[in-house]
């Protein structure tokens, strides 16, 4: 017998809680959504009748969030009130790599997470199906069940895993069309219950196939390593970028040639500056303390070497700058295009941009950013978290600026490192007169085409290119 569920609560109200519950609300109109956050801001971001200021950028967002909240999607700081009322109540709270003590910059910090279980374990009074959302490190479902189980109050809770594999930029067509919905559960009676009560809504819309029931280990585990293995593949690419560049091989026939292969496969194979975003440092690094924790010293330093990659991959791109700048760029106008880890989000955890700019900043280059979706506040917050010089100082270097073909007037360089569509359609010709001459574009995302570039003048470099 499958528990029908009336009532969802979500803690965490940032990139994937908010879409994932929009989508949930638009397709199981017959049950009632609330995301809970502590954040009042975020909170009010997403109750804001100006549609424009929801804290995230994600096509096709918006519209559902209009269609559905105020009917059965609600926003709302009232974390202990979302809580009682649920019967199935999704934790989908950040869980950063760690900055301090054990594990420091490798385990994922689980202070929200643990924060959340013992939230629940005070507040329910009645039998909760509780549903780990967020990246988690292998056996936190345990963890969970523990604080929960002994929680002291007579209610019975079952645990899941139901990792997220939406990507940022495509979450909305991802959760609509998701090659696979994954759930970990016990096979107890009441854990396979309430693994098909959490099926049953996804099967509002996915067909029954395309979801998958596992124990909790195997869930919690395929997350992590569905993202080390599509990381591993753009370390890979990124790789042989650098062998393009020093043969006349060309990494675009490269990808091509090899993606062809259907055991290869053709996607995720785009050299660029370096792969960002919150989740794939941060599994492969979860995967790697997990391995070494277990003794699997050959396992850890095989993923590691992921991301050893992507730093190098980022700072190879910077030493080319600095190089092909004549080997130094003190007091020079460089305009960087795109702050965001990729195009069509307004997300800058991880981002080479952060990385490649700090690198830059520290040759005293002076820098103007521009992005179409990314606040001058968050520029700052990024490169001021890195703690490489102070505050002050980033604001005397670093600008921020809302005309990209303005800010290239008298520049050095340009550097492109989000592959944003509009970026192809700047008018390049104009950028090229307004700069100093010779005029250099770094193409970081391999966005524009070589033989215009080269033919308006431009001394044009792009990543995986001789
Ligand atoms: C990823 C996973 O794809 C998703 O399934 C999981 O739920 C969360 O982590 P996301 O980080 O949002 O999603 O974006 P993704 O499209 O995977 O891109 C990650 C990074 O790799 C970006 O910086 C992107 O620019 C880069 N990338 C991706 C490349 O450089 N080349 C590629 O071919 C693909
Ligand atoms: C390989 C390439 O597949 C082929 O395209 C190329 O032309 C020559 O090299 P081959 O070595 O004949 O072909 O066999 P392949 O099927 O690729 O298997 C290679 C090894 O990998 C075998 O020992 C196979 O048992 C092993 N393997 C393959 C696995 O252990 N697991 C797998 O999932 C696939
Ligand atoms: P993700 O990409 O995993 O969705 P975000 O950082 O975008 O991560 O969102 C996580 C959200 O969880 C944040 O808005 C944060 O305020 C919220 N959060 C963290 N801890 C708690 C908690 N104990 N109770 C409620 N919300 C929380």
């Amino acid at each position: 017998m499958t528990r029908k569920i009336t009532k969802i609560c979500c803690i965490g109200a940032g990139y994937v809680g908010g879409p994932t519950m929009s989508v949930i609300a638009k397709k199981c109109p017959e049950i009632t959504v609330t995301v809970v956050d502590i954040n009042q801001e975020r909170i009010d971001q997403w109750n804001d009748s100006d549609l424009s200021k929801l804290p995230i950028y994600e096509p096709g967002l918006r519209e559902i969030v209009q269609e559905t909240r105020g009917k059965n999607l609600f926003f709302s700081t009232d974390v202990d009130k979302g809580i009682e009322e649920a019967e199935m109540i999704f934790i989908s709270v950040n869980t950063p790599t760690k900055t301090y003590g054990k594990g420091k910059g490798q385990a994922a910090d689980l202070k929200y997470v643990e924060l959340c279980a013992r939230n629940i374990a005070k507040i329910a009074k009645t039998d909760k199906i509780v549903v780990e959302k967020s990246t988690l490190p292998v056996r936190t479902a345990a963890a969970i069940k523990s604080i929960l189980d002994n929680s002291g109050n007579g209610v019975n809770f079952e645990i899941l895993s139901n990792p997220e594999f939406l990507a940022e930029g495509t979450a909305i067509n991802d959760l609509f069309h998701a090659d696979r919905v994954l759930i970990g559960g016990d096979d107890t009676p009441s854990g396979q219950e309430a693994k098909d009560s959490l099926s049953s809504i996804y099967e509002h819309w996915l067909p029954k196939e395309r979801i998958l029931q596992t124990n909790v280990w195997s869930s919690e585990l395929s997350k992590l390593v569905a993202n080390a293995f599509l990381a591993q593949r753009v370390s890979s690419i990124n790789s042989i970028s650098a062998l393009c560049e020093k043969t006349d091989a060309n990494i675009e026939e490269v990808s091509k040639a090899i993606g062809y292969d259907s055991r290869i496969g053709p996607k995720f194979l785009n050299a660029s500056v370096g792969f960002g975003g919150s989740c794939f440092q941060k599994d492969i690094l979860n995967l790697v303390y997990i391995a070494r924790s277990f003794g699997l010293q050959e396992v850890a330093d095989y993923w590691e070497q992921v991301i050893i990659l992507n730093d190098y991959q980022k700072s190879r791109f910077v030493d080319h700058m600095i190089t092909t700048l004549y080997n130094t760029v003190a007091g020079k106008k460089i305009v960087i295009y795109g702050w965001a880890f990729k195009k069509d989000t307004n997300d800058t955890r991880e981002s080479a941009a952060i990385y490649v700019v700090d690198a830059l900043l520290e040759e005293n280059a002076e820098i103007t950013v521009y992005d179409p979706q990314v606040s001058e506040n968050k520029i700052y917050a990024d490169l001021d978290y890195l703690d490489t010089r102070s505050p002050e100082e980033n604001r005397k270097l670093l600008t921020v600026t809302d005309e990209p073909v303005k800010a290239a007037m008298e520049a050095h360089a340009i550097a492109i490192l989000t592959e944003w569509d509009e970026f192809k359609n700047l008018d390049w010709q104009d950028i090229y007169k307004s700069m100093l001459k010779p005029a250099f574009v770094f193409d970081g995302r391999r966005l524009l085409n070589k033989e215009t570039m080269d033919g308006i003048g431009f001394k044009y470099y792009k990543i995986g290119q001789k």
